[in-house]
């Protein structure tokens, strides 16, 4: 048993000693005993689809209080789209360490429900068995191959009964509630409120996102994303054939539409170190520590465009004035 699991078992028992109903526990034991004569169609919480055919034989057996019931089950499984294409997002593989060689400090984000809690005064009050319980200690680092990334259950409601179906619905599993109840979920009026949960200026994390003032301010994230992949682009909307030929010419086949539209005042420049490859917006900002130079999309957008911003004179690239 993990150290977490171990300390929710103490934060379970002492809140059913204490008869306080905060929601579910983790690793809770009770099951479903529905009977089903038909087919079943479940969507797991690993966003697997499972198509669970009954064939009517349910063992029910009850262990010092514990309900457990049995079925036997023909199992198939099909990956769904959903997940892949989440397997090959950013969301599946944001495994980090600081400069400190941890991993707790950017888990809120970069894996939730690895996350350990070093400070029991940012608990909720009403959490006193809770902040009893938690021991807090250095926090283990996690390695690469246990990391849990930032998975399906922390942007949809995990249903416990029968057996933790994953729904559609969406809110946010707040990784510090998480730690007193896994079925504490955070309601969020949109999706945009849900990806402002991490993508967020919080002191030193600089990643908050700015839609700005022009035309984009009213969109939402999944306006633009796939929520799975995360995938946009600006043509999704902007199809080229309708952008005027006179302002987008050939020559700039390379230079990201921000790097132009940008309104923001950013640093623009190539990404690498080619002038013939990609232009965008680039930003520096200090993770944990670490300084890390970059691409960075601007999203403060603008229809106004300055060329001297790349076409000066005595521009380090070589570029003609006009
Ligand atoms: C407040 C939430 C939050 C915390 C805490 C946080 N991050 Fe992040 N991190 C993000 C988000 C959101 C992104 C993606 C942002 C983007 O690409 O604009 C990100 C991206 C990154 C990236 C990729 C940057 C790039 O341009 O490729 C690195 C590296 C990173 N974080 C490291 C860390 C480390 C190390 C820590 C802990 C010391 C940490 N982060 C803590 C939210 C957070
Ligand atoms: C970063 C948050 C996030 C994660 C992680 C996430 N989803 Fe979603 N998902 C959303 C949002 C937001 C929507 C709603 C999109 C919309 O409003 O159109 C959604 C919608 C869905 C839908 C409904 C699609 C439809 O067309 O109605 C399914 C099914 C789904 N997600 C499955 C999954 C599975 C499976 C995983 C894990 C592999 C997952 N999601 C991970 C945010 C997320
Ligand atoms: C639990 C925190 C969390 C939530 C909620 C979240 N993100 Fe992220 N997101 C991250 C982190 C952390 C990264 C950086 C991962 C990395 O590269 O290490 C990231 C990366 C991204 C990226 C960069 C992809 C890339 O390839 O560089 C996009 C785009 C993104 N998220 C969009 C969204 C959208 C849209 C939503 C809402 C539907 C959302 N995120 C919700 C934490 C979150
Ligand atoms: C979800 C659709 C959508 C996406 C994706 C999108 N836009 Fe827009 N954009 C609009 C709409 C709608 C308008 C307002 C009507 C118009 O001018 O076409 C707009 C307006 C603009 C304007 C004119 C701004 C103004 O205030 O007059 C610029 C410039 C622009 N977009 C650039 C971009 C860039 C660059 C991207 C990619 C980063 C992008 N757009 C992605 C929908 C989108
Ligand atoms: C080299 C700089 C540059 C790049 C790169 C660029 N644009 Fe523009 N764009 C302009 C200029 C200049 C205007 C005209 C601005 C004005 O009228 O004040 C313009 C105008 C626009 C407009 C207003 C309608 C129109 O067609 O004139 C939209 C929308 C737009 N751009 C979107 C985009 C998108 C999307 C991309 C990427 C596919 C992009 N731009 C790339 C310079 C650029
Ligand atoms: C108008 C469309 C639009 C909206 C709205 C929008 N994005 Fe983006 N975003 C884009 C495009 C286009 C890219 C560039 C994709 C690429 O790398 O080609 C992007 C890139 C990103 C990146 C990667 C940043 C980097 O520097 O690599 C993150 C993170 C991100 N968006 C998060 C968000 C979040 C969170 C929201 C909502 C607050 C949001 N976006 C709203 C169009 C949009
Ligand atoms: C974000 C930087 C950036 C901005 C802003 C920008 N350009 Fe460029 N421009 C470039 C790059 C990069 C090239 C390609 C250089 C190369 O491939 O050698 C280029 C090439 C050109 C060329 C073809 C080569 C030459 O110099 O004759 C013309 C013409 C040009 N730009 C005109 C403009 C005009 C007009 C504007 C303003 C509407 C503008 N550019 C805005 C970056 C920019």
């Amino acid at each position: 048993m993990s150290a977490r699991n171990f300390v929710k078992l103490l934060v379970c028992i002492s809140i059913i000693t204490l008869l306080i109903v905060v929601g579910g526990c983790k690793n809770k034991t009770e099951t479903s005993t529905t009977t089903t004569s038909g087919t079943t169609t479940t969507t797991t919480t690993s966003g697997t689809t499972t198509t669970t055919t009954t064939s009517g034989t349910t063992t029910t057996t009850t262990t010092s209080g514990t309900t457990t019931t049995t079925k036997t089950t023909t199992t198939t499984t099909a990956t769904s789209p959903e997940r892949q294409a989440w397997q090959g997002s950013a969301h599946a593989a944001s495994y980090v360490v600081s400069s400190a060689g941890t991993t707790n400090e950017c888990a809120p984000c970069h894996s939730p429900l690895d996350w350990y809690p070093t400070d029991k005064s940012t608990f909720p009050q009403s959490c006193a068995v809770c902040l009893a319980a938690i021991p807090l200690g250095t926090p283990p680092v996690v390695s690469k191959a246990d990391y849990q990334s930032i998975g399906c259950q922390i942007c949809h409601v995990v249903d416990p009964y029968p057996n933790g179906q994953l729904t559609t619905q969406v809110a946010w599993l707040n990784s510090l509630l998480y730690w007193y109840s896994n079925n504490v979920y955070e309601a969020v009026s949109n999706n945009t409120e849900l990806c402002r949960k991490c993508h967020t200026n919080q002191g030193t994390y600089l990643f908050g996102i700015d839609l700005g003032s022009s035309s984009h301010t009213s969109k939402q994230c999944t306006d633009c994303h796939d929520p799975h992949s995360l995938q946009a682009s600006c043509t999704q909307c902007h199809a080229t054939a309708t952008l005027s030929t006179a302002n987008h010419i050939a020559s700039h086949a390379n230079v990201d539409c921000w790097a132009c539209h940008d309104a923001s005042g950013l640093t623009v420049g190539p990404v690498g170190s080619s002038v013939q490859g990609e232009w965008s917006t680039l930003r520096t900002i200090v993770v944990g520590g670490v300084n890390i130079t970059g691409r960075y999309v601007s999203h403060n957008l603008q229809k106004q465009v300055s060329c001297t911003r790349c076409h000066y004179a005595g521009n380090p690239w070589g570029l003609k004035t006009h």
